[in-house]
């Protein structure tokens, strides 16, 4: 059994493995040597499989954790403001295909130790809101939270890019409880409006197109949809705020009512 601190994934196969004939495999595979030699090297690749199956599990769990969170965000605002902020959230394992080509081109190996240490999107959860603001509420109210450690943030919706991407970006960590330890795990959170979602779905396509015709056009086209798209999102908060302050404040009683009526959940 290999030892359980080697961290390392054998993807690698000789490139120059000589041609053998159908006779030679036979005399080959008869050797004891050599089969025992095939038989730790099998063992050896599907001790490493389990362990990066097992690195995906711990990130899965992670995704858990913080689509729970924000889930619960968006359930205490709807009670206190009958209004979700969250109009929905989508999460992703990075595929195995992605990560090793990213680590590729960072010039590293393909290795436990390299993927948790330089891809920092394994586990990615994409949160879609309604309005901006809504945006900033759930981000520093998820990093309000004790057990959420902020690793980087990047704000593209103060500054955007220069295609016109906008979204707020967090790398956070997050503990996962196991039966007798726990793991800090790295997740990244997208934050957006549903607009800037849409406009991002679209860009996000032309990106992965080979030759696309009038390619220039298209780019400039996009830059002007997201200014549109940023006017759109900023008039729709205004309209949002302008109604929210002409409603006439409700009664003590009505509060308490209403709220009573949204705290009426069934249970299960
Ligand atoms: P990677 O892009 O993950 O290598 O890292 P980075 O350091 O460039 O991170 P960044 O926060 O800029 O982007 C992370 C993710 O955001 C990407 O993988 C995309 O999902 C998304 N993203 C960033 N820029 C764009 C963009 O211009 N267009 C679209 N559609 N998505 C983007
Ligand atoms: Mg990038």
């Amino acid at each position: 059994m290999p030892d359980k601190t080697d961290r390392t994934i054998p993807t690698d196969l000789p490139s120059n493995l000589p041609a053998i004939s159908p006779e030679q495999l036979t005399h080959l595979l008869s050797n004891p040597q050599i089969m025992s030699m095939f038989y730790e090297r099998a063992k050896n690749m599907m001790w490493s499989m389990v362990q990066y199956k097992e690195l995906q599990m711990l990130y899965s769990c992670a995704l858990k954790e913080i689509q729970t969170k924000f889930e619960i965000l968006d359930t205490e605002f709807k009670l206190e403001y009958n209004r979700n902020p969250i109009a929905s959230i989508s999460t992703r394992l990075k595929r195995t295909e992605s990560v090793m080509d990213k680590l590729e081109r960072k010039g590293l190996p393909f290795n436990l130790t390299t993927v948790e240490e330089n891809i920092h999107d394994m586990a990615g959860i994409r949160v879609i809101c309604s309005y901006i603001d809504d945006i900033y509420l759930i981000a520093d109210a998820l990093l309000r939270q004790d057990d959420i450690t902020l690793i980087q943030r990047k704000d593209y919706i103060e500054t955007p890019k220069e295609n016109g991407y906008r979204s707020l970006h967090l790398i956070v960590e997050v503990p996962v409880f196991l039966t007798n330890h726990k793991r800090q795990m790295k997740v990244e959170v997208q934050i957006r409006t549903i607009a800037m979602d849409f406009w991002a779905s679209l860009e996000h396509q032309m990106k992965y197109k080979q030759a696309i015709p009038d390619e220039e056009a298209i780019i400039q086209e996009l830059r002007d949809c997201a200014s549109v798209i940023r006017e759109t999102d900023e008039r729709m908060l205004a309209i949002r705020r302008r109604i929210e302050a002409a409603s006439d404040a409700p009664s003590e009683e009505e509060v308490l009512l209403d709220k009573l009526a949204r705290l009426d959940i069934p249970v299960q």
